[in-house]
């Protein structure tokens, strides 16, 4: 049977405010969080869910974790601790790379995605670390990560990537939100703010009838790997916890910071009842300007910043929808349940509300454009493959052709500026996250025989020996205007190559990275969508040092 929607109101995750206070000014401080199993109600009607999830204790540990709050140029220290038990809620497959401790335990580490930090600080899926610190993976260095928090005003999140085990502790519940903020560039916008001012934390999960979380642990290609699957797909959405919650909104202005946190769906977000959606920045960056629109396209672990006027609302009652074929673009459309994702309800406002003094903002930020920026120093091109059985069974998806395990491939310099030439040769959309730098897709342009490229490629891996110049030379799509800002996620779409201007510096003062990011474990990029398959998407990273 199917669980009855709207019937759990939105939560808020705490916040924690990454700062403390020394004579008015804001000062670093440490924090400790934890990673606890504990149970979880995500519906009124379903027995509790055993999670893995992030708090400062035990008891106030949520799914999602507390949303950060921290302060532009103040570093934020964190002492990430695992208290997970002995063996995983959900199963894993040991036949990927994968983090296999000897003495049990679940293997854990922490990346901030969006955040511009020392490499010891980046959460390397090599440096893993069970209960106690008991077991270490080869590329730990220390218990306590450093966030100077030194780029732009924006959004971010936090999330495991432990090897191999990412997409399940995903999954289990590892991941939060957090936020830099900079009172001189957020304050003058008149965002909507306090109350009016909330996350959306969207992601997908199936559950059994006793309420423990579902994964599929039958491999696409169970003779090659008897448990990985590439992708997972939840029949039930769910948003800061709940599945299919509703929010009672009065009629003003609310800003709403919507993550797609999900492992392999996307989502297409409208308003039911038309009601237009501002876009005011996405990942972490404002847009150069506000941009209006009907619908959102979110891949994993893309963020959209938004303000809607509930002011505006024709009807009462206003449902958030979602209509991205899953996988994107090419498989099923939604159904009725992941057709939907949460309802609000318009209340009339009362006597004693106070008056919305909130604005589309109307603001300029120099940097969101990469018109700003000097030439690039460097050209890459980057190709994403997917290796196939004989009957089509999806068994490794490598970029370049290499694979996590495999030696550094790119070494950018800090302070530079990168064009990237990302050619996906898979059926599917692929979210591109790259570690550290701050990047845009400026072209994305079809390839025109495409059979005969992808054969050159698979036989030769050369972009530049396979003639692309003359394959990229099909329609060109537009990138969407709200999308032009910097991102650190952008959408690649199949048969296409996306031109990423990538700027391995910090894009407000042009300044290079404040701490030595030649060190090790360096860094990666991957498809974002490992993040929550059967695995890692093992060979979809590739490191790269600076
Ligand atoms: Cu959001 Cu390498 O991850």
């Amino acid at each position: 049977g199917s669980l009855q929607m709207y019937v759990d109101a939105l939560p808020q995750m705490a916040k924690i405010r990454g700062y403390g206070f020394q004579r008015g000014q804001a000062v670093p401080i440490n924090l400790t969080i934890g990673m606890y199993q504990k149970t979880w109600k995500f519906h009124r009607d379903l027995p509790a869910t055993p999670v893995f999830v992030y708090g400062q204790c035990p008891d106030s540990a949520t799914f999602p974790g507390p949303t950060i709050m921290a302060r532009h140029d103040v570093p934020l220290f964190v002492r990430w601790e695992n208290h997970l038990p002995a063996s995983h809620i959900l199963p894993w497959d040991p036949t990927v790379p994968t983090a296999i401790p000897k003495n049990g335990g679940v293997p854990t580490v922490v990346h901030l995605h969006g955040s511009a930090h020392p490499p010891q600080s980046d959460g390397s899926a090599f440096a893993w670390f069970t209960a106690g610190f008991a077991e270490k993976g080869p590329a730990w260095t220390q218990a306590t990560y450093r966030y100077p928090n030194v780029q732009p005003p924006g959004n971010l999140w936090y999330h495991d990537h432990a090897l191999g085990l990412t997409r399940a502790n995903l999954l289990a519940g590892l991941l939060g939100a957090y936020v830099i903020e900079k009172p001189e560039v957020d304050t003058p916008m008149d965002l909507p703010c306090d109350d009016d001012d909330l996350h959306l934390v969207i992601a997908d999960r199936s559950f059994n009838v006793d309420g423990s979380l579902y994964m599929n642990s039958t491999g696409v290609a169970p003779n090659i790997h008897p448990q990985w699957a590439p992708e997972y797909f939840g029949e039930a959405i769910t948003v800061n916890g709940k599945a299919w919650p509703f929010l009672v909104v009065h009629r003003r202005r609310y800003r709403l910071r919507i993550l797609n946190a999900s492992n392999a769906r996307y989502f297409n977000v409208s308003l039911s009842n038309g009601l237009p959606i501002h876009v005011v920045g996405s990942d972490a960056s404002y847009l150069s300007a506000p941009v209006t629109v009907s619908n959102l396209l979110l891949s994993p672990a893309e963020i959209f910043d938004v303000v809607v006027d509930f002011s505006q609302s024709p009807t009462a009652e206003v449902e958030l929808l979602n209509s991205a074929p899953y996988p994107f673009p090419t498989g099923a459309a939604p159904g009725p349940l992941n057709g939907k994702v949460m309802k609000f309800v318009v209340q009339p406002n009362g006597p004693l509300d106070p008056p919305d003094n909130s604005t589309v903002p109307d603001h300029e930020v120099p940097y969101a454009s990469v018109t700003a920026l000097p030439p690039t120093t460097m050209t890459r091109y980057i190709v994403m493959y997917e290796y196939l059985t004989p009957t089509g069974q999806s068994t490794h998806l490598y970029i370049n052709g290499l694979r996590l395990e495999d030696p550094v491939t790119e070494t950018p310099k800090s302070g530079t500026t990168e064009l990237w030439q990302v050619i996906n040769l898979t059926g599917d959309n692929h979210p591109l996250h790259i570690h550290l730098g701050m990047f845009q897709a400026v072209k994305m342009q079809q390839l025109v025989n495409l059979q005969a490229f992808t054969d050159c490629m698979t036989a030769v891996n050369d972009a530049v020996k396979c003639n692309v110049d003359q394959h990229a030379v099909g329609p060109v799509v537009p990138v969407p205007d709200h999308e032009k800002t910097w991102k650190n996620v952008i959408k690649v779409p199949p048969g296409f190559v996306t031109s990423v201007v990538i700027a391995f510096k910090l894009v407000d003062t042009n300044q290079t990275y404040p701490f030595d990011t030649t060190a090790e474990p360096g860094y990666v990029y991957h498809c974002h969508v490992n993040a929550t398959s059967n695995a890692t998407c093992p060979s979809y990273w590739v490191n790269f040092f600076f």
